[in-house]
């Protein structure tokens, strides 16, 4: 059986990117995904790509009617909702003082508010049907400080902190709560400059694998999570990164990486 059938899923920032492959990850799984995001166009023609157990709906994770309107078009278009992914995000590589207050308004408000209103909107729906999983998008760098990306990496600590307080609070009312921490994605997020895969993985030779992650790296540790597989995960923060966090090499010692040539 396939992990995620008779599942209805809304996954925020689905049009591209990460949330692309998570949406498709859960269709091939058997769920009905509803992709949310505010890029009409992708999300429009990947919905119709995917077929009658895919919608597509638009919605800024910023507001709060917004989203009461998303968790709705859920229920009406697939009956139900059991699985919310919290993905939609953005970033800003900048020096820490050079944040503007419109630049930390509009990485708070989506990174974090948008996670927190999208789990206040979901528990009703979820408890409806019997229970359920959210999983929140966090990042490496919610994990482990850098540079150039401070404001960024202090949102992605709180939707951490939050999964796990979260996870304390509505695991007695069977809604599971865990993060997901990627690192190096291969996407527009983390390839502004649009640098050609090969070229780009080159940057990656400090990383274990060697290589930048793709979405489908990430769809699968979603899928995990939205799954009954992961019945007994509950604040889990999983890793997706490559070796990123596991540690630092000691260069010119055994077990360094090897230079790229
Ligand atoms: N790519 C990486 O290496 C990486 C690493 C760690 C964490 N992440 C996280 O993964 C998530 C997805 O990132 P990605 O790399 O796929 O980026 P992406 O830019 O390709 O996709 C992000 C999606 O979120 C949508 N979005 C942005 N603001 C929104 C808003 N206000 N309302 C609704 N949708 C909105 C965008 O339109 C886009 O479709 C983000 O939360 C990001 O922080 C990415």
């Amino acid at each position: 059986m396939r992990r995620l059938e008779n599942k209805v899923a809304l996954v925020t920032g689905g049009a591209r990117g990460i949330g692309e492959g998570i949406v498709r990850r859960f269709i091939a799984e058997g769920a009905k995904v509803l992709i949310t995001d505010i890029l009409d166009d992708l999300g429009e023609a990947l919905a119709a790509e995917l077929g009658d157990n895919c919608a597509y709906f638009h919605h800024d994770v910023r507001s709060r009617s917004e989203w009461d309107a998303a968790i709705q078009a859920a229920e009406k278009q697939f009956g139900g909702l059991n699985i919310l992914v919290n993905n939609a995000g953005t970033i800003l590589f900048r020096a820490f003082e050079d944040h503007q207050d419109a630049d930390i308004d509009r990485l708070l408000d989506v990174n974090l508010r948008g996670v927190i209103l999208g789990c206040q909107a979901a528990i009703p729906a979820l408890e409806k049907a019997g229970g359920g999983s959210i999983v929140n998008m966090s990042s490496a760098d919610g994990i482990a400080g850098a540079n150039a990306v401070t404001v960024y990496c202090a949102t992605k600590f709180a939707v951490r902190g939050l999964t796990k307080a979260l996870a304390l609070e509505l695991g007695p009312r069977k809604i599971r709560v865990n993060s997901i921490h990627p690192g190096g994605i291969y996407t527009p997020l983390a390839n502004p400059m649009q640098t050609e895969r090969e070229e780009y993985d080159k940057g990656f030779w400090i990383y274990p694998a060697q290589r930048a992650g793709d979405p489908a790296d990430i769809a699968a540790a979603a899928a995990y999570l939205a799954s009954d597989d992961a019945a007994y995960c509950m604040g889990t923060e999983l890793s997706v990164d490559g070796g990123l966090n596991a540690g630092h090499y000691y260069m010119g010692l055994p077990g360094e990486p090897p230079k790229p040539a």
